[in-house]
């Protein structure tokens, strides 16, 4: 593998915290070198420096000009449900018509619409979605992803849903406690098929399980169950909690040692202060709150009282059809009150805590992977500050250039 030098760089900026997840007004800490490059070998960053202080180089290092940009570590997103066919755009149109997301779900459309049709995929169309996903994903900067199943809630296509995205270089995460299918006689029933048969192969495929602890999903009871059902089976917890209403998922989360609770979006400030008193890393998805309509989750208390948090966009085709980081860090700056640094360490090195992957992912330094984000920006802040905008100009994976698709 040849070398990278990435050069004449405007600004090349990357969360200062060596110790992820960032906490507090650490959260806020980037170093920021001006007229500055990078150099990375055998997939690796080497160096990173202000030109004047280039050095020697190695034989046969390619050049990327890098005049008028600005270089920010690959965005990792923790928290997507890349795999999966069909869309959810009648049910869109519909609720942008005044329909709300619970009702289509009690109705039996909302989960279990996405649920028929990514069963009636093949494992080889369910890998040309995820492929098409990641596609998109880098384009917006995202050089490393999290996917969970849950769309297929029978064995065959949660085992090939974790299969799909694995191949298309994704972290699997078995959300095997999405929804409850119509086969299925009530809740219990659908969770000691799910633990018995899919478990023990899932547990193979996957290094995650998460589950939606919610009214009309899982309640905290059965969330318990099925997760220490994971635990045992050498799974990392992650939990969806907090979305509509606040069912005890702060709680179990930590009671659990879960990596993570995602969503927040009703956490009040019991919730607030527990989080902040645990190892818990709370996951916000302000893409996914706008999609719906709902409030905001409380991040600004988060951060102040002292919790880890990271940002993810909730990729999925009904509540959060956003893949875009850039986006998610936008509405950071303008919903959640995050400043842009809080915002980048957040989708950075914080997202890469909750991947378990902080010591070489997430951040511009000798060591960790060379996965590099040129925005095409004088200024790093336009990551937040460029809404919707064609704010990645190029994108660098393992050291090498991506053909953006
Ligand atoms: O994180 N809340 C549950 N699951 C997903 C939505 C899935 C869907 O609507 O298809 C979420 O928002
Ligand atoms: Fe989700």
């Amino acid at each position: 593998m040849t070398a990278l030098l990435i050069r004449d760089l405007a600004q090349v900026v990357t969360p200062a915290t060596e110790g992820a997840p960032a906490r507090g007004s650490a959260l806020g800490d980037v170093t920021v070198l001006e007229d500055a490059f990078v150099l990375c070998e055998g997939g690796t960053i080497a160096t990173v420096g202000r030109m004047r202080d280039l050095g020697s180089l190695p034989e046969d290092v390619r050049e990327v000009d890098g005049r008028g940009r600005c270089a920010v570590p690959g965005l990792v997103d923790c928290h997507t449900h890349a795999c999966f066919a069909g869309d959810r755009v009648e049910e869109f149109a519909r609720r942008a018509a005044g329909a709300s997301y619970e009702e289509l779900h009690a109705a039996g459309g909302g989960i279990m619409s996405t649920v028929r049709a990514t069963r009636a995929a093949s494992p080889a169309d369910l890998e040309r979605a995820v492929g098409r996903h990641r596609a998109w994903m880098l384009r917006a900067g995202t050089t490393t992803f999290e996917s969970k199943s849950g769309y297929g809630l029978d064995r065959e296509t949660e085992l090939a849903s974790l299969r799909a995205i694995a191949a298309a270089g994704g972290i699997p995460t078995w959300l095997g406690a999405h929804a409850v299918p119509p086969e299925q006689r009530d809740s219990d029933a659908y969770l000691d098929f799910a633990i018995g048969d899919v478990l023990p192969e899932a547990a193979r495929l996957a290094e995650a399980a998460d589950v939606f602890l919610e009214r009309g999903a899982f309640d905290a009871a059965q969330a318990r169950r099925y997760l220490e059902a994971c635990r045992d089976a050498g799974l990392v917890l992650r939990l969806h909690g907090d979305q509509f209403t606040e069912q005890g998922a702060v709680q179990l989360a930590i009671e659990l040692g879960a990596r993570s609770i995602d969503h927040l979006e009703s956490t009040g400030p019991d919730g607030v202060r527990a989080l902040a008193d645990s190892e818990v890393i709370g996951v916000l998805l302000p893409a996914s709150a706008l999609f719906l309509d709902r409030p905001m989750p409380p991040a600004r208390a988060l951060v102040e009282a002292g919790a880890a948090i990271a940002l993810a966009t909730d990729f999925n085709p009904g509540s959060s059809f956003c893949e875009s980081l850039p986006v998610v860090c936008s509405l950071a700056a303008t919903q959640l009150h995050l400043g842009p640094a809080e915002a980048l360490t957040a989708c950075t090195v914080n997202a890469a805590a909750v991947l378990g992957r902080a010591e070489r992912i997430g951040r511009l330094a000798p060591g960790y992977a060379a996965d590099v984000v040129l925005l095409d920006a004088p200024d790093w802040r336009y990551l937040a500050y460029h809404l919707g905008g064609p704010v990645v100009a190029e994108v660098v994976l393992a050291g090498e250039p991506v053909e953006l698709r």
